[in-house]
């Protein structure tokens, strides 16, 4: 009698050997040692360590093996796994460390790098002054006007008791634009703001207007075809020429320090009856006249050339024929106006002894005023 068959329990699976199984591993440590980078090193682990890969599908099929050669191919295969995993994960750990370098490098922030090679542009000091004249007199309550700089003849002119055949009417060297019968010039003086809004609102009127004027002046270190002015109006009942100080005076204090010395000097304009000219004491030589420096080539004060006293602008109260020619009843309103160089006040608060220099666009100009670029 034979003896009974021990049950069927090959160690080896044919599918399954050793050869197989070590092959399988060594074919996906060759890939994973080749993987150069994250992303194929991904692909690595799917085709190498996935559900379907080899190693993947070979475990899969242990399940179904007899008991002896399930154990022995559970072991070949779960440490050509482990190996496999281990392998996976320090390459993972390395191209890690690898990508991370590699972005310090691309992605560097040169922080001394100079940022500011290209300079912005920024607000012109004639803008920042006149800005700065209007806010004094906004903080007053007066609000700020503006008109055209191409401007009606009559507006200009006629409106402001500057008739056709007035004398003064060449006081002022006008650009006119053609054709003649258009009678369009473009403004000689931020007055006929003044014309504009007396036309457009009623009294009472506080209002401040900064803005630029033309003139067929030659261009030279204290003159400019093209200049700024600021204009001033009040109308209202009981105004006088001392509100008209008052306000300078303020206006003054404010731009230049508390203290300044004013004065009026009479003067003659058409819109304005009784007129004058406003100086302010010179805040270099405080009136001498002297330059204090007594080495100095000049011995007279730079600032106003040795007269004591600078030149602001026109004043005045405003001219009855005026309100009547605007459509404001003089028997009932008063009211004072003023015009003033603004480039003529930079000049003298800043010490800047070319015109041109207002005008050229050069940014060490700007600069100068604080202006950052
Ligand atoms: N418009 C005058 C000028 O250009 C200045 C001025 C304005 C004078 C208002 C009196 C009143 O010179």
């Amino acid at each position: 009698m034979s003896a009974p068959n021990s049950s069927f329990d090959p160690k080896q699976v044919a599918p399954l050997g050793e050869e197989q199984v070590f092959a399988m591993r060594d074919e996906a440590l060759a890939a994973i040692a080749a993987a150069t980078d994250l992303e194929a090193l991904k692909q690595v682990r799917t085709e190498h360590a996935g559900d379907r890969s080899p190693l993947g599908l070979a475990n899969r099929e242990i399940g179904a093996l007899p008991p002896q050669a399930k154990k022995d191919a559970g072991m070949r295969v779960g440490q050509a796994r482990g190996a496999v995993n281990q392998a996976l994960a320090a390459r993972q750990a390395v191209l890690e460390v690898e990508a991370e370098e590699r972005m310090l490098v691309t992605e560097t922030v040169d922080v001394t790098l100079p940022w500011d090679r290209t300079p912005r542009g920024a607000r012109h000091p004639i803008t920042m002054l006149s800005e700065r004249i209007a806010d004094v007199f906004v903080a007053m309550g007066w609000e700020v006007a503006e008109g055209p700089l191409v401007e009606a003849e009559w507006l200009n002119f006629d409106a402001l008791n500057l008739g056709a055949d007035h004398p003064a009417r060449t006081m002022q060297d006008t650009f006119w634009t053609e054709p003649a019968e258009n009678h369009v010039v473009l403004r000689t003086h931020t007055s006929p703001v003044q014309a504009r809004t007396m036309l457009t609102r009623k009294p009472p009127i506080y209002v401040v207007c900064p803005g630029r004027v033309f003139r067929t002046d030659e261009y030279d270190a204290t003159h400019s075809p093209m200049f700024h002015q600021v204009e001033g109006l009040v109308v209202d009942e009981g105004i006088t020429m001392a509100h008209l100080k008052g306000s300078l005076d303020h206006m003054l204090q404010a731009l230049f320090g508390e203290g300044v010395v004013t004065r009026f000097r009479p003067s003659y304009f058409p819109f304005t009856e009784p007129s004058a000219e406003m100086d302010l004491v010179c805040f270099v030589c405080r009136g001498t006249g002297l330059n204090d420096d007594p080495d100095a080539e000049v011995p007279t004060c730079r600032t106003c050339r040795g007269e004591g006293w600078i030149e602001l602008g026109g004043c005045g109260v405003v001219n009855p024929r005026v309100l009547t020619a605007c459509g404001v009843d003089p028997e009932r309103y008063t009211g004072f106006a003023f015009g003033f160089g603004i480039d003529r006040t930079l000049m003298f608060r800043h010490g800047v002894e070319d015109l041109r220099s207002v005008f050229e666009g050069d940014i060490r100009f700007s600069r100068a005023f604080g202006t950052e670029i």
